[in-house]
């Protein structure tokens, strides 16, 4: 009898947690950092992000966040969502990045603020939670990049403390994803931020991971750009890029990093030269082998080592 007076109270129990209700958003809230900024924000109020699943909200309703990040603060935003596959959650950061999230992904945001909206014809499940963080100072080496010179390598760790690259034109840089690539950690590279000048205060371009999912190089508008990472310590999933003088690579159409840094990885790439030349590097020390080339007769693709005058050209396929 006792027994089964357990069993009767914990189906109960089970009962009301599946049956709470959906929630309902609709409407635009603004949100600004807590006076003491050592407590997350969490919405809705009864979730945080221990817990296993998000709650669920209603279907047909149009619900907006805009979240405020006050000059000197980074938010380190996470969410849990199930959204039934459907493009309906998207995240706008400070530089107008549009972001449409389907899964859970962490991302880090600068002044003045980010926008979440969510847009749900069917229901679904969505859990946030911000923590607002001083911005550290940064105490950045500077490298040096050159016309006519070798491309540079730079590697996570170096941001940490934040890096300048100076350039005799315009600094190029191209990003590399994470080594490690199961889990996919590449999504950490919203830690890493990019600067168009010789410091943290200079105009804020984006993250790396916008850089890497562009697939393109980005280019700075001065001789300088700066990187920086909001949280030290996340250089250990070995992301990199390589940093070049533009005028090296202006002539360029289109210009890439080859993804061939991982024994895991497949090193093919492809290149589109129908605008005109089109580029890609490799930056490793250990040897490259070309094992399978497929492209139209009148193409000519030319392979060389550090730099790119005839001087530096190793072959010549056609
Ligand atoms: C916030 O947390 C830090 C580190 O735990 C602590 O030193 C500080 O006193 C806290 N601030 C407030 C206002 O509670
Ligand atoms: C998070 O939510 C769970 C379940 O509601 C609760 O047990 C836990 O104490 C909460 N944790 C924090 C840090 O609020
Ligand atoms: C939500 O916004 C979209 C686009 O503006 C609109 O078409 C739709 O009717 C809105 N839905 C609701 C429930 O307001
Ligand atoms: C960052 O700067 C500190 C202080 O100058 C130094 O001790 C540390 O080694 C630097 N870290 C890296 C990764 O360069």
């Amino acid at each position: 009898m006792a027994d089964n007076l357990k069993l009767l109270i914990l189906a109960v129990f089970a009962v009301v947690h599946v049956l709470a209700d959906p929630y309902n958003c609709a409407g635009t809230q603004t949100i600004n950092p807590p006076a003491n900024i050592n407590n997350s924000w969490n919405y809705p109020d009864t979730y945080n992000s221990s817990q296993n699943t998000a709650p669920q909200y209603a279907a047909n309703q149009n619900c907006s966040w805009i979240i405020n990040v006050p000059k000197g603060m980074f938010a380190y935003f996470t969410l849990k969502v199930d959204t039934n596959n459907e493009p309906v959650l998207t995240l706008i950061d400070s530089v107008s990045y549009t972001t449409v999230i389907t899964s859970a992904s962490p991302f880090f945001l600068l002044d003045p603020l980010f926008r979440v909206d969510l847009q749900a014809t069917k229901i679904g499940s969505l859990g946030m939670t911000v923590t607002w963080y001083k911005v550290n100072p940064a105490f950045p080496n500077t490298v040096q990049v050159h016309s006519n010179g070798s491309p540079l390598m730079i590697f996570a760790p170096d941001f940490d403390n934040g890096t300048v690259i100076q350039s005799d034109t315009r600094v190029n840089l191209l990003a590399l994803p994470p080594t490690m690539i199961a889990p996919d950690v590449s999504p950490f590279m919203r830690n890493t931020q990019i600067y168009d000048g010789p410091n943290i205060d200079s105009t804020h371009l984006g993250n790396l991971y916008q850089v890497l999912t562009y697939g393109k190089s980005l280019v700075s508008t001065g001789k300088y750009l700066t990187i920086y990472s909001l949280f030290p310590g996340f250089g250990t999933i070995e992301n990199s890029v390589i940093v070049q003088d533009y005028f090296d690579v202006k002539d360029f159409k289109s210009y890439k990093a080859i993804n061939c840094i991982s024994l895991l990885t497949q090193c093919q790439f492809s290149l589109d030269a129908r605008q005109g030349t089109a580029a890609a590097i490799r930056y490793y020390p250990t040897p490259m082998f070309i094992k399978d080339v497929s492209m139209p007769q009148t193409n000519v693709l030319s392979v060389y080592t550090s730099f790119v005058t005839p001087a530096h050209k190793l072959v010549d396929y056609t």
